[in-house]
Parts: C-alpha cells; structure tokens; sequence
C-alpha cells in the first residue's frame, strides 16, 4: 500500500494535536518495532520502553536479571514474566512516562497483557489514555534478511541494515564514529527459535489487542518514512474514537 500525500500531511498534522499516550509496538523479531520506536520518539517526545534493549543493559552490566536473562536471550526464549513485569513497572514509574510512552517488544506473552491492562485500569482516567496497539507485519524471508543484516552501535543505539539502511562507512556508527556491532542472537538458528515464541506466545498477544479495538495492523514491507507516516495517521484516527 501507498500512502498518499494528504495522508502523510495528516500524519505530520498528528504529532502537533495528538496526545500519544500509550502506545504497544507489537510484531516480530525484525520487523521494524525499534526503528519505528525512534522515529516517533524524534516526533513526539516521549520515551522508548524496549524491553529486549533494557534486558540487554542487564545483561552487559551483570545484574542478577542479566544473568537470568543471558541464556535465555541468547537461545531465544523468552524472559520469565514477572522479571519482566517488574523491570517495566519501574520504567513507567518515572516521570517522563506522563505523556505516553512507547512499549517496544512488550507485553508478549497474555500473562504480561493482562498484568498491563490491569495497571493501566487502575489509573485516573485523566492519568492515563487507553493503549493504541500496532502490529507490524512482514513475512518470514524478509525478516531473517532483516535480522542477519542488521548491525546495530553500540554507543548511541542507531539500528543499520548492511542491505537497507547502510552506514555512510562500511561498519562505523555515522553518528559516533563507534564500530558497529551484531547481537548475539542475530543468527539464522536463534532467529527460528524466537520465531517460535512469537508464533505461540506473542500472536495470541496480537489478538488479544485486536480484539479490544485501538488496533491496526501496518505493512512494514515499505521504506521506513512511509512506515513511519502509517503508524503515525493510525495513531491520530484511533486516539480521536
Ligand atoms: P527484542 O530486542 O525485543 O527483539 P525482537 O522482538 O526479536 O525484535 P528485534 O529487536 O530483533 O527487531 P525489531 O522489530 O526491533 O527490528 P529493528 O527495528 O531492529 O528482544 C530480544 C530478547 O529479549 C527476546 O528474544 C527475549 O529473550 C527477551 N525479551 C524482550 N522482551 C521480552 C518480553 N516482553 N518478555 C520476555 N522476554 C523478552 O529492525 C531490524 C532490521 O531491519 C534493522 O537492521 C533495520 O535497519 C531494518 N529495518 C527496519 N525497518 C526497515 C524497513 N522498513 N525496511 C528495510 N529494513 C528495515
Ligand atoms: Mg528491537
């Protein structure tokens, strides 16, 4: 699908009169939610939550989360709920949460959704906007491209595709000037077995936000601009219901 110009104008529109509140970056590994996450970060000012990247500051720190959290990452299996739950709960304690904030990565499994409904249902209302749910979808072969292409640095977090999104110097951050890195699950192998938990642990996610309306589902096959400018218009139609 392409978006057309009065789209894109309406998207740009959204980030001057749109509150963002809560927003679920849902979908598979590799499909684009941190990438997306930044780039709505830049437009609305609000925080990132990515729980893999907060788990992944765990691990390289050796708290005792990462060292739970290390074996698990590195097969590609999920973290044990409550660690996650908790870990989240602290993020959204702090004060730059108070206009909205964007969960990358979480809530995946229903143990976690229903503990994050259950949170937001016992705010004020004037304290907290209902969650908006995006689902990115793009298929398997794109996703393990994505995944073994993506290179990612390790100072400021910029996330570069050696296919798509290259940096200007082959493996330098253009940004830092740091060289870049791979993530240690980014294998073929470790990208099957997180697919697996996606597929049984984190779809029923999906459709359980479906359900509940505030939902769109958004072609992430598409340059990252236009991406960007789907999410972006989804989020203003669905806040205005
Ligand atoms: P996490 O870090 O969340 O990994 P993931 O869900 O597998 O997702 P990725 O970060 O791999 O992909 P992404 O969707 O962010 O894509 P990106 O924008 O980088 O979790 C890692 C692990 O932590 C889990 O396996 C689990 O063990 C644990 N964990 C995390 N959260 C948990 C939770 N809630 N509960 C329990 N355990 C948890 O893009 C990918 C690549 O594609 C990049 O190279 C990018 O440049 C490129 N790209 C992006 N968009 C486009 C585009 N439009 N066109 C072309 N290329 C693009
Ligand atoms: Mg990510």
């Amino acid at each position: 699908m392409t978006l057309s110009v009065t789209e894109i104008e309406n998207g740009r529109e959204a980030v001057q009169t749109t509150v963002p509140g809560p927003i679920l970056l849902l979908g598979a590994p590799g499909v684009g939610k941190g990438t997306q996450a930044k780039e709505l970060v830049k437009l609305w000012a609000i925080p990132q939550i990515s729980t893999g990247d907060l788990l992944r500051f765990h691990k390289a720190n050796g708290t005792p989360l990462g060292a739970v959290a290390k074996g698990l990452m590195d097969r590609g299996e999920l973290v044990p709920d409550d660690l996650v739950n908790d870990m989240v709960a602290d993020r959204l304690g702090k004060p730059d949460t108070a206009r909205g904030y964007i969960l990358d990565g979480f809530p995946r499994t229903l143990n976690q959704a229903g503990w994050l409904d259950t949170r937001l249902a016992g705010k004020a209302q004037e304290q907290s906007l209902p969650v908006v749910a995006v689902s990115l979808k793009v298929d398997y072969n794109q996703l393990l491209r994505r995944i073994t292409g993506r290179r990612n640095c390790p100072v400021c977090g910029t996330i570069y595709n050696i296919y798509a999104k290259a940096p200007k110097v082959e493996g330098i951050c253009d940004v830092e000037g740091a060289a870049l890195v791979q993530r240690a699950d980014d294998t073929e192998a470790v990208f099957a077995e997180r697919m697996k938990a996606y597929s049984a642990l984190t779809e029923p996610v999906v459709e359980h936000y479906r359900s509940q309306g505030r939902f769109v589902e958004v072609d992430g096959d598409r340059p990252i601009e236009a991406v960007s400018a789907g999410i972006i218009a989804a989020v203003k139609r669905l806040r205005a219901t």
